[in-house]
C-alpha cells in the first residue's frame, strides 16, 4: 500500500514538473514588496492599462488606506474613467461595447488575475509580445498565441521580433523596462490581497498578544503546581 502511495505522489510532483517546463514563464527581476512599489505599479497600471482592464475588486479608496496614497494624487492619476467613483472598484475608460467591437473580446477584469495565472506568468505574458502583421492588431504573443491585446507597452519596451531580435528600441532601457514591468506585476499582486498589508502590519501585535498569553498560561500552571509538588 505504501509504495502505491509513493508511486501517486512521485507522479504527481512529475506531472507538476512537466507543466512547468511546458509553459516556460520567466522570472520577474527581483523587487521588494512594499507600498512604494506597487504604488509605482499603480500609477503605470493607470498610464497603460486601464484604458482597457477594469479591476473591479479594489476600490480606489484603498490606495488611500492600504498604501497611504493622497487622495488627491488618486483622483488626478489613477481615476481616470469618467465614471469612476472613489468609493467603487477600478473601471476602465473605454467601455466593455467598444472594447469588444476594437478587438472582438472584451478586455478581461485583473482583479484575481494573479491568483489565477501567478506573478511569473503575467511578467512573461507581458515581456513575449512580437510584432507579426498576420494579426489584425500588429501584435502576437508568445505565450498567448494570437491574442487580442496589442503590445500597448511597445513605446517603453521596444518592438521584437518573433524570434526575439529588436526592430525598434523603446525609451527605456531593457532593464529598466523589466522593472517597470515588475512593478506592474508587483500592484496586480497586491490587486488580488489588497489585505497584505494590513495583516502584515499587524501580525507583530498578534503574535505580541499571543506569547503575552502563553506567559500568562505558564505563570498559571505553575502556580497550580506548585502545591501539588510540595
Ligand atoms: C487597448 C486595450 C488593452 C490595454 C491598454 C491593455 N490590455 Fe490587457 N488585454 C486586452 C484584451 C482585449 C485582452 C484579451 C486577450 C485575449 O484573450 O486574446 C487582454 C488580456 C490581458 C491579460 C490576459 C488575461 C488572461 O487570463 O488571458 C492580462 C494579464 C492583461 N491583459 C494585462 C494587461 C496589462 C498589465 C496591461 C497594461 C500594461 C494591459 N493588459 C493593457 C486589452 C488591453
Amino acid at each position: 500500500m505504501r509504495k502505491v502511495w509513493i508511486g501517486l505522489l512521485a507522479a504527481i510532483l512529475f506531472a507538476g514538473n512537466v507543466g512547468l517546463a511546458h509553459a516556460q514563464t520567466l522570472a520577474a527581476p527581483k523587487y521588494v514588496f512594499n507600498k512604494a512599489t506597487v504604488m509605482k505599479g499603480a500609477l503605470l497600471f493607470a498610464d497603460h492599462c486601464s484604458a482597457c482592464h477594469s479591476i473591479h475588486s479594489l476600490r480606489y479608496e484603498r490606495l488611500e488606506t492600504d498604501l497611504g496614497m493622497p487622495k488627491a494624487q488618486i483622483i488626478k492619476s489613477i481615476m481616470l474613467s469618467s465614471s469612476a467613483n472613489f468609493l467603487k472598484g477600478m473601471r476602465p475608460t473605454m467601455t466593455r461595447t467598444d472594447a469588444k467591437t476594437w478587438f472582438g473580446i472584451a478586455p478581461p477584469d485583473l482583479s484575481h488575475i494573479v491568483r489565477a495565472q501567478g506573478q511569473r506568468w503575467i511578467y512573461t505574458y507581458l515581456t513575449s509580445f512580437y510584432q507579426d502583421p498576420k494579426r489584425p492588431s500588429g501584435w502576437n504573443n508568445r505565450l498567448v498565441p494570437e491574442v487580442a491585446m496589442p503590445n500597448v507597452l511597445a513605446p517603453w519596451g521596444g518592438i521584437y521580433s518573433k524570434d526575439g531580435k529588436v526592430l525598434h528600441k523603446g525609451r527605456l532601457s531593457p532593464g529598466a523596462y523589466r522593472r517597470e514591468v515588475a512593478d506592474i506585476v508587483a500592484f496586480l499582486r497586491y490587486a488580488s490581497d489588497p489585505s497584505y498589508f494590513k495583516r502584515h502590519e499587524l501580525a507583530p501585535y498578534v503574535l505580541g498578544v499571543l506569547i503575552l498569553l502563553s506567559l500568562l498560561a505558564y505563570l498559571l500552571k505553575r502556580n497550580y503546581w506548585r502545591d501539588v509538588h510540595d
